[in-house]
């Protein structure tokens, strides 16, 4: 029975979105206790959730028929409408639940039931998987240079199939399967699904990805076949891997509830590819004459092939894909030009920098080898120039059939590019010869943010195909030259801008159970995760990725479950930290501020400075996780070695006005040589300390990080804070003289200590260094360095490490900030800028909870401001009063702020208080539509 009460409810409407470990009705799930999100609709303002009820059944039926099964969460009172736990029964593998919710809003009144989702587990133990790995036997080793370990033998990629005969009707078929190093499936002739250069990178002496497909629309009643072409990937020697291998199992349920599983076995058989060669870095060789019409269809002879043979296992254990997002062709692109800079030599041109590979569309002679070099870059004479891809040939090659229009594209290779030189192309290419396939990992774009300033609109569109460009199953450094590793510090620098414009939770998790598996006995991590290049122990600069990535997954969406995992980890690192620090000062250092104008080392930002502020953060990191998790005592024991290390770090580096690496004695040594001995000892002193403050060495990046912190005792902020000031306006004429880790920090600090026009000047500056310098000399992603640099060495020009200027458009531009008390939007800081020539900014962001978006626009006396506020967030809304003296401010045409008082009675809004230059009100859920006028309404 429906109470009167609950009938009335008609404004708060079913929950939507539903999500179950982050994906929207996954397939393939392994976390034994999953964790459901939704989104809440209301009609009113200023709603919350105050409970929720969940079902969670193993038939739509029974769901239908409100039976909770599996699950029956009964009505719970709470707020939570993101990441629930589940609490019923053991789910089974390879079983499909069906769930729904309904919530009560703050006043009591009841949604309606959502929309019905699903999610089907995986193969939850080892047991479950029937088949066994197999691999060609002896298939088949060829010379190949590696560009990291030299010349090795390298296993093709090649072939397996398997026949197979229906007889009953099907309900349903689900293939679980890992090819290492990548594979390709397909059946009855069509590659299953849409993903490619799967399963993701990982160490795969522990951690082996496999991916769930449903394939009941592949399959057929009679003769069927399975077939699968398989790469080298990273599952190579030179890392202590190989040859390829793969393992696959094919779950078919039929009408009648019987079941019959296709598996890896002795059984199949393996064929030579047409893939000759293929390499990440060296790109890949296809022979189209090899191709066996028909091989993975079930009309195909295969009696010359030879029988597959069980492969020794990778090691390390089968874990789902699920929540994670797979790399897919994500976009296609047309080439804008082409050149013919030399007789036969053909260039096209993309108009970006991007990272993929091309399709080719030709016709010709059987034999006919076409070849395919791809870089970032052309020389002065319209040549591809190849340095920046270092030791990486990235070059493809396909041999025509011969047979009418042929159509190839790379399958195991992937290129950082914007240039495609094509030689060998029989008659004349055209523009219509190749298109540019985009390939990375398929986050979901979360993000959007549009400005005034096209400089600043540019930069972001640069940001994103820069930061997409390296997502590639991990975070990589660059995606053209013989690197693309998972560099953790580039990765942590540039987190917050990556999660402001996509949906990362799911590519992080799986990256930090990359980091686990890389985390050593003694707590130290790698500088690379996953660790094929076993570089130990991090550069502090690069491991509080460690720290930082499942703060972040906490801050941004609440994932309290990250903390509780990997909090003995994140202990372990700091306790690392500790075992290699000498009173409470860390000097291990061996990038640091890495990358700052015109050098590859940081010059005049100490390493020993760097590492002891990280040292110092991730300890008070720490200590809050501490906190949040109830660990009372670590709590306390953290938050007083980050105290001493604060302190450590001030005796060590503040100087008079600055922080500097120089040692104070030795200065004073220098300088005490100066004076002659005529001048009085106490005079000297003063005097040599002057002398000493106008000399010494420090950096943009030193007081950054320091002001950053909090770390500056209150009577000395002031003058570093000027030291700042002077040094970026005097000393370098509005320009940044930071790397990679003053860039991440610098705008955040001018604008906490007000100084958000200087940030703006830095953010747009157009003369060298800055990001709009790289703009002006043509850049369409970001580079490695400051430099426009075409030469051999580090110069990558698809870096995304100093992208984290993005984060600061969303959080300062458009004011859309995290607030620590309610993590995962539960509360948010809407606090926008208007600085400098901006006259609209305008962003939203999807979060766990819905959209948040902020809108400002502005005229000479006035300012507008919208805002929507997702159901279940709360928020301070700070409206500028952009100086104009008494103010009024009106919400949707009604008066709520005057007199510097707040006036009462709109919906959504419960308070107002006000300070220098903003007036800060509580918002609830909901759009609003906030007026700014100078004077009296
Ligand atoms: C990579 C960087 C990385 C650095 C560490 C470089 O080769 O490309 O992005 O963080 O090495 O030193």
């Amino acid at each position: 029975m429906v109470s009167q009460k609950e009938k009335k409810g008609n404004s708060v409407k079913a929950p939507t979105s539903l999500l179950c470990e982050y994906v929207s009705n996954p397939l393939g799930v392994d976390v034994s206790l999953p964790r459901f999100s939704w989104v809440l609709k209301h009609s009113e303002r200023g709603q919350v959730q105050s409970a929720y009820q969940v079902l969670v059944s193993n038939s739509q039926a029974n769901l239908d028929a409100e039976r909770g099964d599996q699950w029956n969460s009964g009505k719970v009172a709470s707020k939570e409408s993101t990441n629930v736990i589940y609490k019923g029964s053991d789910l089974q593998s390879g079983k499909t639940s069906y769930w729904k919710v309904r919530i009560w809003d703050k006043d009591g009144k009841m949604s309606p039931w959502s929309k019905v989702a699903t999610f089907e587990m995986g193969l939850l133990s080892r047991d479950d998987w029937r088949g066994k790995w197999i691999e060609g036997k002896g298939y088949g080793e060829s010379t190949f240079s590696d560009p990291v370990q030299g010349t090795t033998k390298m296993p093709y990629g090649y072939l397996l199939r398997k026949e197979f005969s229906i007889e009953k009707d099907i309900a349903q078929a689900r293939v679980y399967v890992s090819g290492l190093g990548y594979y390709e499936l397909r059946i009855n002739g069509d590659k299953v699904g849409e993903v490619v250069l799967d399963p993701g990178w990982t160490d795969y002496k522990k951690r082996v990805l496999y991916s769930t497909y449903d394939v009941g629309k592949y399959l057929r009643k009679g003769k069927n076949a399975v077939g699968i072409m398989l790469g080298n990937g990273r599952y190579i020697k030179a890392y202590g891997y190989g040859p390829p291998k793969v393992i696959l199992q094919l779950n078919i349920e039929f009408t009648d509830d019987s079941s019959e599983s296709i598996v890896t076995d002795e059984s199949w058989k393996v064929g030579q590819s047409p893939i000759t060669e293929n390499s990440i870095y060296n790109g890949e060789v296809y022979d189209a004459r090899l191709e066996g019409l028909g091989w993975d269809t079930p009309f195909y002879d295969d009696s010359d092939w030879d029988a597959a043979r069980i492969a020794d296992e990778p090691g390390g254990k089968l874990v789902s894909q699920a929540s994670f997002p797979p790399i897919k062709v994500s976009k296609i692109i047309q080439p804008m030009k082409i050149t013919n800079p030399e007789s036969e030599v053909y260039i096209y041109d993309f108009g970006q920098n991007f990272t993929g590979w091309v399709r080719l569309c030709l016709s010709g002679a059987r034999g006919t080898r076409v070849k395919l070099r791809y870089a970032e870059l052309l020389h002065e004479d319209g040549m591809l120039n190849v340095v920046p891809n270092r030791g990486a040939k990235a070059t493809d090659a396909y041999i025509l059939k011969g047979e009418g229009q042929e159509v190839y594209e790379p399958r195991f290779t992937y290129h950082g590019f914007r240039y495609v030189e094509v030689t060998g192309f029989p008659g004349t290419p055209t523009l219509e010869s190749i298109e540019g396939r985009v390939v990375h990992s398929a986050v979901e774009p979360t993000g959007g943010f549009i400005c005034s300033n096209s400089l600043i609109n540019s930069i972001h569109k640069n940001v994103l195909w820069g930061q997409l460009s390296n997502l590639m199953s991990i975070p990589t450094d660059c995606p053209q030259r013989d690197e693309r590793m998972g560099w953790m510090g580039d990765a942590q620098l540039v987190a917050e801008e990556a999660i402001y414009n996509f949906g990362m939770a799911g590519f992080y998790i799986k990256w930090l159970e990359d980091i686990g598996d890389s985390q050593a006995q003694d707590g130290s991590v790698p500088d690379v995760v996953p660790a094929y290049w076993s570089i130990y122990p991090a550069d502090p600069t690069w491991g509080t990725a460690c720290v930082v990535i499942p703060w972040y997954l906490y801050q941004y969406y609440g994932d309290r479950r990250i903390l509780e995992k990997y909090y003995s980890g994140i202990k372990k690192w700091v306790d690392f930290l500790t075992s290699k620090a000498k009173d409470d000062i860390l000097s291990y250092s061996k990038y640091g501020d890495w990358c700052p104008p015109a050098h590859i080392k940081p010059v005049d930002t100490p390493g020993e400075l760097t590492s002891s502020w990280y040292y110092y953060h991730d300890t008070l990191i720490l200590s809050k996780i501490a906190h949040i998790l109830d660990k009372s005592e670590d709590a306390k024991k953290y938050a007083e070695l980050s105290e001493k290390i604060k302190k450590a770090f001030n005796k060590e580096f503040l100087k008079e006005n600055c922080y500097s690496g120089e040692k104070y004695s030795d200065l004073y040594k220098k300088a005490e040589a100066l004076f002659p001995a005529t001048v009085p000892e106490d005079k000297k002193k003063e005097m040599i300390k002057k002398f000493i403050a106008s000399f010494l060495i420090s950096s943009q990046t030193c007081n950054v990080l320091a002001l950053f912190l909090d770390i500056v005792p209150e009577d000395k902020q002031k003058a570093v804070l000027k030291n700042l000031i002077d040094d970026i306006v005097v000393t370098h004429s509005n320009h940044l003289n930071t790397g990679i880790v003053g860039t991440r920090y610098i705008l955040d600090v001018l604008t906490k200590y007000g100084r958000t026009d200087l940030a703006y000047k830095l953010a747009t500056q157009t003369t060298y260094p800055g990001w709009g310098y790289m703009l002006r000399e043509g850049a369409t992603t970001l580079w490695e360095r400051w430099e426009y640099l075409v030469d051999s060495g580090m110069n990558s020009h698809n870096h995304i490490m100093f992208g984290s200027i993005d984060a600061w458009f969303y959080k300062v531009l458009a004011g859309i900030n995290i607030d620590p008390a309610g993590p995962g939007f539960g509360r948010t800081i809407i606090k926008p800028y208007v600085v400098g020539d901006l006259n609209y900014v305008s962003a939203s962001i999807r979060t766990m909870r819905g959209m948040i978006s902020s809108s400002w626009k502005k005229s000479d006396h006035s300012l507008a401001l919208n805002i929507i506020l997702p159901v279940n967030t709360q928020a301070k809304v700070s409206v500028p009063k952009m100086n104009l003296g008494d103010v009024t401010i009106k919400e949707s045409g009604k008066t709520v702020w005057e007199n510097s008082s707040y006036i009462e009675g709109i919906a959504g809004i419960t308070g107002a208080s006000e300070d220098d230059e903003y007036v800060i009100f509580n918002v609830g859920s909901g759009s609003y539509s906030f007026e700014l006028l100078k004077g009296k309404s």
